[in-house]
Order: C-alpha cells, then structure tokens, then sequence
C-alpha cells in the first residue's frame, strides 16, 4: 500500500470539499474503501467540484494539456471530409445528424460546420448537429462560443442520453479523446489472482473525513488498497479482450486498468444509431498491445499544467486522469450490441487519407507577406506535423464501426493514402 498525501491547495475551497465528499464517501463505504473508478469519477465529474465540473478545466496551449482541434482548424476540416463522405455513402439522408460526444471547449464543431458550410454545402443543408457534453462548465463554454453561430444555423442542439431516442440517428456518432477521460477500475495481479486497487484513507483516526480543528493538520490523504474484485464485470472484461492473466507470464504486482464505463457508453450509442457510423478517435491500442506483460504499470497518466505524472491521488480536482483506450472491448462490446467493426487504423494514417499530404504540401509553398509571418507558417507546418507524428497524435487509435444498411466499399479515411 502506498501512502501518498494529497495536500489539497489550502487557497482552494472547491478542492478541500472535493477531497472532504470523497472521504465522505469512503467512510460510508463497505471497509472503508471504493474502487478506484468511483474515486475518478469523483475527482473529475463531481457535479460542483470535479476536474471537469468546474471552470477549473485548463485545456489548451497554456492548460493542462491540449487535444487535436487546438492544432488549428486541420483535424476538423479533414474529420469534416469524412463526415461529407459518409452522407453520400448514406445514400443523402435528411436529417444527416452528427454526434459529437464530449466536446471539450467546442472548437471542433466550429471548424466542422464551417467547412461543411463553405466546401459541401448540400450535406450542410442537410445536416443537424447534437453535441453529447457531461461537463456543465464545458456545455455553458462552447454554448457561449457557439451563440452567433446558433442564431443563423438553427440546427444545432445540446443533448444528454436520455434526450436522444433509441433507434433514432441516421448519421454519425463520434468523439476524440472522451474514451480516456472515463472513469476506469484498476486491478492488480498479486499472488496468481487478479485483484481490484481501491481507494481508502490513509489517515483511519479521521474516517468522516471532516476537517481538523488544527488548521495546520488540515491534509486529507488517501492511499491505494488492494481487494477483491468489486463485480464480476472485470473478470469478464479481460475474458472479452482475451487476455489471460493467469497463462501468460504477467509479473506479481502487475497493475492495469479497465474500462467497463466505455462498454456502457458503447451500448448506449448503438442503442440511439439507426443506420450508419461510430468513429472513435483516441489514444490507446488493441489489448494484445495495451495488456503487454511488459507495461507493469498500466497506462494511468495525470496532466497537471502541462506535465504529467502517475500519480491520481495528488491535485485531486486541479488535474485530469486518463486511460489509453482498449480498441479490442471497444469492438467486441459493438459487435454484442449489433455494431460491425468496419476499420482500424492509426491518427496519422486516417489524416493522410482525408487529403493531410496536400495540406503539408500546401504549406510548403507559403511565403511570408503582410498577413503571414514566418513564424506563423513554421507554426502551421509544426502543428500539420504534430497531428500525424507517429510518436504522438499520428499514433492515436481511429476505430469505425457501423450499423443498419451501410455501403461495404471502405470509407475514404481508412483507405491505404
Ligand atoms: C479530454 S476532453 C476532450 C475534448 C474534445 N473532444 C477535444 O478533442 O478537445 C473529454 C471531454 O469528454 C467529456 N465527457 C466525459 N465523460 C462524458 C460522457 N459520459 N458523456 C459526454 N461527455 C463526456 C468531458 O467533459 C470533456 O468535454
């Protein structure tokens, strides 16, 4: 068990309460612990005081971290090939709707609606926007980036699950970097069994998890424990993926993760899609890849001002907590629920495909004038080689799945650039 102290920010309220309900929680918990999942979905969806609750959430070039739209208006632009393309292959539906699912700040449905606008205007006419976002904040965020737009296009909306009916989308669902940002369980394999790590805390003299009178004793700390498995679900997780524990050679103290909030979220979009797309766009790999004896650790990854760590029981509600995606649930959990896996392929790939090779070549002949610095087309050129680098973003997952009456040629973004 390792003890950590959480020193919560003593000039930050919101974090002192954040770190008081979890204690709360724990205290009012079966011995005194929860699974590390429910701990996640506290620090970062607590509806007041979690990471994304709160306008606290720094995404972006001086945040926390930053995703694929921050690069520029390119990942949208390209994503919005696609979407063009799966209108025609959908035979012209009317409404075509697209999904976004966690839209963080909004920037990509606004790159996404501006090019339809100015490149395939048809699909435009066409086209309804449902944006699927958890985070007030970030809901109240991109309503008030997206105001002007929503008074001269009326066609886009905010959604939660329970708003979208089952069987009702014609179109496609898709999201970029939401699958790391689910809650996961942490299992650990010890002794020849596989166990679940949860969450306690360190301090048992203080289980309310009220504050101290002494304010200079005022630190909560949680550490980690290991337990038995807290549902079967998990077992039956790693049976899906074929991972095995106890055939191959995984070291004791082996520690990874699992996802079973994706495999909801995945029946959930398979249950409200008629006929058409899923497109997940995150970082991860195929579980023969993710559950490699050799990573001990599991992909757990914190992001806190622009550096990251491992360890999720500091800032708790000033950093985010990630996981890789596991590709092969993803797949199998859609094939369960009636979804076909139509393609893999990586970030890089998937953008060369959608016509990224004629951008960079683009670039290439640019030269500096009274609207273009220098500096502004290196920063171009940079941020086009950022999005396909094989050692980073180029790497990133891209699965399509789809559903109902669908076309079998391949759609343009997984074909061979
Ligand atoms: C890492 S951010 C990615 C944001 C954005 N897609 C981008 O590329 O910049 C994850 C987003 O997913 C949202 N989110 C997390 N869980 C969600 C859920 N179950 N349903 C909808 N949105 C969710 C978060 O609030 C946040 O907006």
């Amino acid at each position: 068990m390792t003890v950590r102290e959480t020193n919560p920010n003593q000039h930050d309220p919101g974090q002192r309460e954040l770190c008081d309900r979890i204690a709360q929680r724990i205290a009012d918990s079966p011995n005194h612990q929860i699974p590390f999942a429910d701990f996640m979905a506290l620090a970062l969806y607590d509806p007041e005081y979690g990471y994304y609750a709160t306008n606290r959430v720094n995404i972006g070039g001086a945040g926390d971290f930053y995703t694929a739209p921050h690069l520029g208006s390119d990942f949208g632009e390209l994503l919005a090939e696609q979407f063009a393309e799966m209108w025609r292959l959908l035979d012209y539906p009317n409404p075509f709707t697209l999904v976004e699912m966690g839209a963080g700040q909004g920037l990509l449905v606004r790159d996404i609606l501006r090019y339809l606008h100015r490149h395939h205007d048809a699909c435009f006419e066409a086209l309804d926007y449902v944006i699927v976002e958890d985070s007030p904040a970030l809901r109240q965020e991109q309503q008030q980036r997206m105001a002007k737009l929503v008074q001269t296009f009326g066609r886009l909306h905010w959604r939660t699950w329970e708003e979208i009916a089952p069987n009702s989308i014609v179109g496609c669902f898709f999201s970029n970097e939401l699958i790391d940002a689910l809650p996961v369980h942490r299992v650990i394999w010890k002794d020849g069994a596989l166990h679940e790590l949860c969450v306690t805390l360190a301090d048992t003299t203080n289980t309310t998890g009220s504050t101290n009178s002494n304010p200079d004793e005022e630190k909560q700390s949680f550490s980690e424990a290991i337990a038995p498995l807290s549902t079967p679900a998990l077992q039956h997780y790693f049976e899906q993926s074929s991972i095995d524990f106890a055939a191959a050679r995984y070291p004791d103290g082996y520690t990874t993760e699992a996802n079973l909030a994706a495999l909801e979220w995945m029946e959930t979009v398979a249950q409200r899609l008629q006929r058409g797309y899923v497109l997940t766009i995150d970082y991860g790999y195929p579980a023969q890849r993710y559950y490699l004896p050799t990573r001990r650790s599991g992909t757990l990854q914190c992001y806190f001002q622009h550096r990251h760590h491992d360890d999720p029981l500091v800032n708790i509600g000033l950093q985010d907590i990630t996981a890789h995606a596991n590709f092969t649930a993803l797949e199998r959990q859609g094939e369960t629920c009636g979804l076909q896996t139509l393609g893999y392929t990586q970030q890089g790939l998937f953008l060369m495909a959608l016509g990224m090779g004629d951008r960079i070549a683009a670039v290439s002949t640019l030269t500096p004038d009274e609207s273009l610095t220098i500096s502004d087309i290196l920063g171009r050129r940079e941020a086009l080689h950022t999005l396909i680098d094989p050692a980073g973003m180029g790497n990133f997952g891209v699965l399509l799945q789809g559903k109902g009456e669908i076309p079998s040629q391949s759609v343009r973004g997984f074909c061979m650039p």
